[in-house]
């Protein structure tokens, strides 16, 4: 079909190009997996549904998933982070992308569902938050006359429920159908995976999945070392304000916390953390962070950063007694972590394209970046592409398995074995100068591995 994409401008197709070549060149991961199957094919006769960031990364992602034999095609998972010159140069390679940087959420759900028309129907979902797997549940839901579960935000429940009306009108048993058809979904993070096994506990997930977060090449490190890098990037892009001396507050010292109250401390910041979990509460205060509550903290710290993936974490009176000029932003999946809806009938300034600065009813303003939607991705351009390429080669690694071992899957959520996860990392080595030390056979004995690994027991936490 001619034109079946939806981009900004598919002039940056060029530009994007260029920065897809570079990328290549720092993803060492899937460009071996094009080295190893991109005679075989094993993902011929998949039709994947992609709904994940459309940044130069995930382009480079995309281009080896069609390498493989896949066909394609693609929406983003957050309004702010399509990156529009790598959406444009995947639409000019010839796969239908539907993804363009500021989409409202009615587009955002209408390209969701744009991406799921293949002619013959697709069979496989790459998710990453779970957007397109709750789309097809949801209708097929809608279909038999059942509840719809919960989705993130009230405000965006109407607009699914609006979108899968109109798909219901224009075809009848849609939903139902697409959700037979799927073989498997592969999903990219924390709260896609917490969803997952949700459904898993309720049983009512429909097909198997993979958990690709909690391979220890993906939270390990895009969640820790990605956000090491991405979260101050995107608050210095959107504000360009001196963070070396201001105190920063991180909500969440899990994987993402972790990274994020590193990159703070890295650009000079005084950061302090709050958790609820003791285990990871220590481990901040061990990692010589003070441990607060934000409550005690709240009138004088000058950035507050939310990684939790929870809700309402920041909350309409907190923000009331933030100081001038506070920064607020998130870098979990989701924006109800901050109490955004709360703020809409205060006075907003646009700055600039996701930044905002809201005036609070005692004079005092705050900058609210992406209006609460992962800063990294919306202010800045997510994590680079290194971090990303382990992330990605299980997320590869996972469809393959799902698409060619369907059978050897029951319809609950699963972790790619422990030898998969260590090829990641091992092809990951070379691009960064890591000399692997090996076992000669007496020290494996003596460990109780083989040689060749895998060098841990599943319980092993790293
Ligand atoms: P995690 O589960 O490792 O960490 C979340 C932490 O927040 C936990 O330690 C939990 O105890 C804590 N927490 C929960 N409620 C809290 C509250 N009210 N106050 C303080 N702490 C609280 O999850 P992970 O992997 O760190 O992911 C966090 C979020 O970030 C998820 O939504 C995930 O999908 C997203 N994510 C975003 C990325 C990005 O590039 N922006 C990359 C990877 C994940």
């Amino acid at each position: 079909m001619a034109n079946d994409y939806t981009v900004k401008d598919i002039n940056l197709a060029a530009y994007g190009r260029k920065e897809l070549n570079i990328a290549e060149t720092e993803m060492p991961g899937l460009m071996s997996l094009r080295e190893e199957y991109g005679t075989e094919k094993p993902l011929k006769g998949a039709r994947i549904v992609g709904s994940l960031h459309m940044t130069i990364q995930t382009a480079v992602l995309i281009e080896t998933l069609v390498d493989l034999g896949a066909d394609v095609r693609w929406a983003s998972c957050n309004i702010f982070s399509t990156q529009d010159h790598a959406a444009a140069a995947i639409a000019e390679a010839g796969v239908p992308v539907f993804a363009i940087k500021g989409q409202t959420l009615e587009e955002h759900w209408d390209y969701l569902d744009k991406s799921f028309m293949f002619p013959e129907g697709c069979n496989m979902i790459l998710d990453d938050g779970g957007d397109a797997t709750l789309y097809v549940l949801l209708g097929a839901r809608a279909e038999a006359g059942e509840d719809i579960i919960p989705v993130p935000t009230s405000e965006e429940e109407e607009v699914i429920k609006k979108q899968i009306a109109k798909r219901m009108k224009e075809s009848p048993g849609w939903f139902t159908k697409t959700r037979d058809a799927i073989k498997g979904v592969s999903e990219e993070t924390t709260t896609g995976v917490h969803r997952l096994y949700e459904l898993q506990r309720n049983g009512q997930l429909p097909f198997p999945a993979i958990n690709v977060n909690d391979s220890v090449t993906k939270s390990k490190f895009d969640n820790k070392y990605g956000c090491k890098e991405s979260l101050v990037d995107g608050i210095r892009r959107a504000t360009d304000t001196m963070m070396a001396g201001k105190v920063a507050v991180v909500m969440g010292y899990g994987d993402v916390g972790k990274g994020s109250a590193a990159s703070l401390r890295g650009a000079g910041a005084r950061v302090k953390v709050t958790e609820i979990d003791p285990i990871c509460a220590l481990q901040a205060a061990m990692d010589g962070f003070e441990v607060v509550r934000l409550e005690d903290v709240v009138d004088t710290a000058d950035i507050f950063i939310t990684t939790t993936g929870n809700k309402d974490v920041i909350r309409i009176e907190h923000m009331r007694e933030m100081k001038d000029m506070a920064i607020v932003g998130n870098i979990g999946h989701f924006d109800n972590e901050i109490q955004v809806a709360a703020l809409k009938n205060h006075k907003w300034t646009n700055i600039k394209e996701q930044v905002d600065m809201i005036e609070m009813p005692n004079g005092n303003r705050l900058i609210l970046l992406s209006e609460g939607r992962l800063l990294n991705l919306g202010n800045a351009t997510g994590h680079p592409s290194f971090v990303m390429s382990a992330s990605f080669t299980n997320q590869v690694l996972a469809q393959m398995e799902l698409w060619n071992n369907t059978d050897a899957y029951k319809n609950d959520v699963y972790i790619l074995p422990k030898h998969l996860d260590e090829k990641v990392a091992r092809l990951h080595l070379d691009r960064i100068g890591v000399k692997l030390s090996t076992l000669d056979p007496e020290q494996a004995a003596y460990i109780g591995v083989k040689p060749e690994g895998p060098f841990k027991p599943e319980h092993y936490r790293y």
